[in-house]
C-alpha cells in the first residue's frame, strides 16, 4: 500500500476515550523499543498470557526488534500513545495485523495495558487494522483467542468477526472476519 491511501493518511491521530483522557495513535518505529517493553511490563500477567499464551516475564530482545519493525509491504503495527506529546509519554496499547506473500489472509494480535481497558481503545485500534488491510485487499483477518478470554472474543464478535474452535489446540477460539464487507469503509 502507498503511503497516501485513505487509511495511512489519517495517521496519526488524536482519540479520546470513554474517561476522557486522549491518546496518539501512530505507526510503530524502532525507537519505541525500550518504551515497548516497559509497556510490556505495566501489563498484568494474565493479560500477558491472554496476549503471548505462555508465561513471559521478559520480552526476547528479538521479539522486540521485529515488533517495532514491521514489513510495510505485508504488516500494519499500531501504537497508543498517552501524555499528548510531553515528557511523560507511554505506550498504553499495541495493535498489529501480519500478512504473507501470495496470501490474502492476515493474522491480528491487540493489547491494551490494564489501566487503560474497557475504554473502547482496543475497539478503535481494531477498526483501523480493518480498515488498512480491507483497502490493502486482503480478504480475510484471523486471530487465535484464549476461550476464556471474554473481552476479547466479545469484542470480536461486536466488530463482526465469526468464531470457530481451533483443531489443534481446546484452549483456543479462532476468529475471522471477511474483509470484503469492509471495502469502502474507514474508520474514522
Ligand atoms: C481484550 C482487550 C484487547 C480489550 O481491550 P479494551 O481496550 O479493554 O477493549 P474495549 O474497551 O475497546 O472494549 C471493546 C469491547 O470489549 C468488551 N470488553 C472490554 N472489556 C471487557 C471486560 N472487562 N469484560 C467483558 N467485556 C469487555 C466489551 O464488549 C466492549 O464493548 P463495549 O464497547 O460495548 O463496552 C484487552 O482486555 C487486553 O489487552 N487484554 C489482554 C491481551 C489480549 O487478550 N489480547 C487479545 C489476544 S489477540
Amino acid at each position: 500500500m502507498q503511503d497516501d491511501t485513505p487509511e495511512r493518511a489519517m495517521l496519526p491521530v488524536h482519540v479520546r476515550l470513554r474517561d476522557g483522557r486522549t491518546v496518539l495513535l501512530r505507526e510503530i518505529r524502532p525507537q519505541d523499543e525500550d518504551e515497548l517493553r516497559d509497556a510490556f511490563h505495566r501489563l498484568s500477567a494474565d493479560s500477558r498470557y491472554a496476549r503471548f499464551m505462555i508465561p513471559l516475564r521478559e520480552p526476547p530482545p528479538a521479539m522486540l526488534a521485529a515488533a517495532t519493525r514491521p514489513d510495510p509491504e505485508h504488516d500494519l503495527a499500531l501504537i497508543a500513545v498517552s501524555g499528548e506529546g510531553g515528557a511523560d509519554q507511554d505506550i498504553v496499547a499495541g495493535a498489529r495485523y501480519v500478512g504473507a506473500s501470495g496470501s490474502d489472509t492476515c493474522e491480528f494480535a491487540v493489547t491494551v495495558v490494564d489501566d487503560w481497558q474497557g475504554l473502547g481503545l482496543a475497539r478503535r485500534l481494531m477498526e483501523v487494522l480493518i480498515a488498512h488491510a480491507a483497502a490493502r485487499g486482503l480478504r480475510c483477518m484471523e486471530g487465535y483467542v484464549l476461550a476464556a478470554n471474554a473481552p476479547m472474543r466479545r469484542l470480536a464478535g461486536q466488530l463482526g468477526f465469526v468464531d470457530r474452535r481451533c483443531e489443534d489446540d481446546a484452549t483456543l477460539w479462532v476468529v475471522s472476519l471477511d474483509l470484503s464487507r469492509h471495502l469502502g469503509h474507514h474508520a474514522a
